[in-house]
């Protein structure tokens, strides 16, 4: 890898991608970010030959359509961004020789038993996002079989781009009452942690699907939410222990999209790696901090 070349990151302006240009960003690298605008996924032809154009030591793919009710109800769009632009960027990299990581998804997984999931577990996308994010595993290995995939879930720790962390602290300072899915797993993961990992992996040869997600047990939407209460409380920018209702999935109305139960991963490979995540609880830990640092917050 030519390290006085750039990293071409796609979805920079996305929940990793941010973090993921400002980690690299602060490691040294050069980074070359298009915006939506200027390369649209929507058009892979326009991806491959954008690929082919820049002298890229590396392309990170952060892009996707993430929204699982946005992919339900276009299941085209999921498809072209989420597989085919990224299969289109795998073949570039095999023209030019960069290094390619593309970044996946727990989902894709089979959800139906308990417990942390290897890379080797069996996937059974159960909706649009899924299959369109399990097509483009597939097709981008298809493409290059040097290619690295890191799965990762539930992405937290980036107040600019919100997720249920960072919502759930938000409602809670607005004093809004609380629920949160009591009856779905998997691991909640700090998008610096991801970044991190990523940046790590860059010059390795690794390559096929890496699971990066943080350490522990399973844990629901309400797990989450009642840890961060918690820890929001501790810290005093909640004055009081903030209660979270259980609800479950089947009583969420806005969700139209299935969603797989048990998809919690183990990132058994990455430690071999000697790349350690932390505890999901200190994720959330980390999270939480970042949550109130962003939004000025002052401690009661
Ligand atoms: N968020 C999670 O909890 C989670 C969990 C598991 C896996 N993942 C995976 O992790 C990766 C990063 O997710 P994220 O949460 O950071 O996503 P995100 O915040 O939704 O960001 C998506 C990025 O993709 C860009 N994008 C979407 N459509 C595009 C198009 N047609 N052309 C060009 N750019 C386009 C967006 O640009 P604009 O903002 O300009 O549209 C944005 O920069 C994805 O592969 C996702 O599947 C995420």
């Amino acid at each position: 890898m030519n390290n006085a070349l750039p990293i071409l990151v796609f979805g920079a302006s996305g929940r990793v991608g941010q973090v993921f240009c400002r980690e690299a960003q602060a490691r040294g690298w050069t980074v070359v970010a298009p915006q939506h605008g200027e390369c649209d996924l929507m058009e892979p032809e326009a991806v491959c030959d954008y690929v082919l154009r820049t002298a890229a030591c590396a392309v990170v793919n952060c892009a996707a359509i993430s929204g699982l009710e946005e992919c339900e109800s276009d299941a085209l769009s999921a498809h072209l961004v989420n597989a085919v632009s990224p299969a289109r960027m795998a073949l570039a990299c095999r023209h030019t020789g960069a290094r390619f990581i593309h970044l996946s998804t727990d989902y894709v997984l089979d959800g139906r038993k308990q417990g942390l999931k290897s890379e080797t577990a069996h996937c059974r996308p159960i909706n649009t996002y899924a299959e369109s994010k399990r097509e483009g595993e597939l097709q981008v290995q298809e493409a290059l079989t040097e290619a690295l995939i890191l799965r990762v879930s539930w992405v937290c720790g980036n107040p600019e781009r919100p997720s249920f962390v960072e919502s759930v602290l938000a409602r809670a300072l607005r004093g809004e009452c609380l629920a949160a899915v009591a009856d779905k797993w998997s691991m909640p993961t700090h998008a610096v942690d991801i970044a991190r990992a990523a940046l790590a992996l860059l010059p390795t040869e690794q390559r096929g699907v890496l699971h990066v997600c943080s350490a522990g047990d399973p844990l629901s939407w309400h797990d989450c939410a009642v840890i961060c209460m918690q820890l929001a409380h501790e810290s005093g920018y909640l004055a009081s222990m903030v209660h979270v209702a259980e609800q479950h999935l089947k009583g969420v109305p806005f969700f139209r999209a299935k969603r797989p139960v048990h998809t919690a991963m183990d990132s058994a490979r990455l430690r071999t790696l000697g790349i350690r995540m932390p505890e999901a609880t200190e994720t959330l830990r980390h999270a939480v901090s970042d949550f109130f640092l962003f939004k000025g917050a002052v401690k009661r």
